[in-house]
Parts: structure tokens; sequence; C-alpha cells
């Protein structure tokens, strides 16, 4: 996994709650900040998308970020192991998974709140394939029922507050027929990844990335990720704040939302460090 570990360098996800601040910067000499106050994001209690998948300029270059993906290998080994033919992704971003799915010939759904990244994603190859959704699991179409649903690169971490990730495994339920799976990641607070992030910094010929720890105050944590880009110098950041829920709290909630826990994995490619809940609707 890169730099980024799926969607799990320090920066990309939501909003700290309450003390939301987000910032973008227009160029070293000009910085920029943009305060937002805490608020949900525009579909409702789910957090604002964080400037890294919502900026065009940074959502456009979200893919580069990230090497081949080994963590997307093992959710299509997962969509194979549980026969599922149709699968909702939520979180999408940039399309990788949905796309990938869709061209071994799954019916996919990809919804994501951040409007930037889903133009990425809709101006890829073979997009067309895939039905995306501007929104987040509580906007679903009503009749939507999907065999499997996923959040791969950390998504269930966005969700800062029990409302918003209540919510969020509400929409997923009912958009599961009975007996669907649900499929999601999330890191072992134990494992305080968050130490290992702070000063984090990478480069390609385009751009260079840096990570601050901004705010450990568990079970959030806030990073700002900022990055220069070499074309104008331009500087763009992004703040973030994660959720760092352990294994009770997400069984609880899950069990909470009408879901039952048939397993609790290991990611392959991050032995360790994620816990991997698959749960299923009952049918
Ligand atoms: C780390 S990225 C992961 C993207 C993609 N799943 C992947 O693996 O590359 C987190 C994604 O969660 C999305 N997100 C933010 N708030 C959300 C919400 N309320 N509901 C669903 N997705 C959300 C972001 O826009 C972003 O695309």
């Amino acid at each position: 996994m890169g730099d980024l570990e799926t969607g799990n360098p320090p920066a990309r996800r939501g909003r700290h709650h309450p003390a939301a601040v987000s910032a973008i910067s227009t160029t070293d000499d000009h910085r920029e900040n943009v305060d937002r106050p805490p608020t949900t994001g525009p579909y409702g209690p789910g957090p604002m998308p964080d400037p890294i998948f919502a900026h065009p300029r940074l959502a456009a270059v979200y893919d580069d970020l990230e090497d081949d993906r080994p963590d997307l290998d093992h959710y299509e080994a997962i969509v194979t192991e549980l026969g599922a033919r149709s699968v909702l992704d939520v979180g999408c971003g940039t399309g990788v998974l949905a796309l990938r799915l869709a061209a071994t010939g799954h019916e996919v759904v990809g919804v994501d709140p951040a409007a930037a990244s889903l133009a990425v994603a809709r101006a890829k190859p073979h997009a067309d394939r895939v039905r995306w959704i501007d929104g987040d699991a509580t906007t679903l179409p009503a009749d939507l029922q999907v065999d499997l649903a996923v959040m791969t690169g950390n998504v269930a971490q966005v969700f800062t507050t029990d409302e918003a990730w209540a919510a969020t495994l509400a929409g997923v339920h009912a958009a599961l027929r009975p007996g669907g799976h649900l499929v999601f990641e999330t890191r072992r607070p134990e494992v305080r990844a968050w130490e290992g992030w702070d000063g984090r910094r990478g480069r390609t010929d385009q751009l260079e990335w840096w990570y601050d720890l901004l705010e450990v105050a568990e079970p959030l944590v806030t990073f700002r990720w900022s990055f220069r880009f070499a074309s104008d110098g331009a500087v763009l950041t992004s703040d973030s704040t994660l959720r760092f829920r352990t294994r009770d709290e997400v069984e609880e909630s899950l069990v909470r939302a009408g879901l039952m826990v048939s397993d609790v994995r290991e990611a392959p490619d991050r032995p360790g460090l994620e816990m991997v809940f698959v749960a299923h609707r009952p049918g």
C-alpha cells in the first residue's frame, strides 16, 4: 500500500467534531485559509467530505498518490467468496474498486458525497458500466437492493459521530437484500497508527505532500495533509478527522443497525493493523 494506505494516510476522512476546521491555501504567498464552521454534509448527518476528496484539483491527483491498491484485491476476493453479483460501494471516491468490479461483470452502484471525486470516476474508461450516485448511504434509491455493500479505504472512519455512523449503517441495511453482506475495514485503535503519521511526506514529479498531526483527542484524530504542485507552486491543504472505534463499538453498532457480524478478519495487506468486518442482514 502506498503512502496513503488507502484512504488512510493521516488525511482522508471526515471532519473534526465539534471544532472542524478545513483549510485550502492557494499559494505559499497567498494562503487563504477558509475556516468552515462545524457542519454536517450536504446529504445527511455524515460529515462534509474533506477537501482532498471534494476539491477538484486534489481529487484529480488522489489516484496518483496510491500504489496498486492491494487492499482492493482483498475486497475483490471477498466479492467472489460471497458470490455477490450486485455491489454497492459506499464512499466510492474516484471509483477504483467500482470500476474493477464492473469490468468483471458485476452490477455496481458507487455513491459518494464528494462531487469532485465522482467527476474523476465518471471520466474514467468504461465509467458508464457503473451507476454513480452523488450522495451517501442515507440518500440511496428506495428500491435499491444489493448482494453486498463495501466501504473501502477506511471510509468507516470518516463518520466521527455516532449519529452519522448509525445513519450510514441504517442506509446500508435498507439497501441490502435479506442475506446480503456488508464488508468494511477500520484501523485498530490500540495500534495508534497516527503516531507514525506526523511528518510523513512524499513526492512525485508533479506533486509534493506532507502530513501534520493536529490533534489527538481519542477516539478522534485530526491531521492536515498539504500538497505543493510543481506546475505553479500552489499549496493546498486538507484537514481530516478520523474516528477510531474499538471492535466492541463496531460490533455493537452493527447489531443496533440490525446486522449480524459474521466474521472479523485481518486485512492481508496490513496484518495486525486493521479489522475487516463481515456482517450480513439476516435473511
Ligand atoms: C479515503 S476515501 C476512500 C475512497 C474509496 N473508497 C477508496 O478506497 O479509494 C474516503 C471517501 O469517503 C467519502 N465520504 C466522505 N463522507 C462520506 C459520507 N458521509 N458517506 C459516504 N462517503 C463519504 C469521501 O468523499 C471519500 O471519497
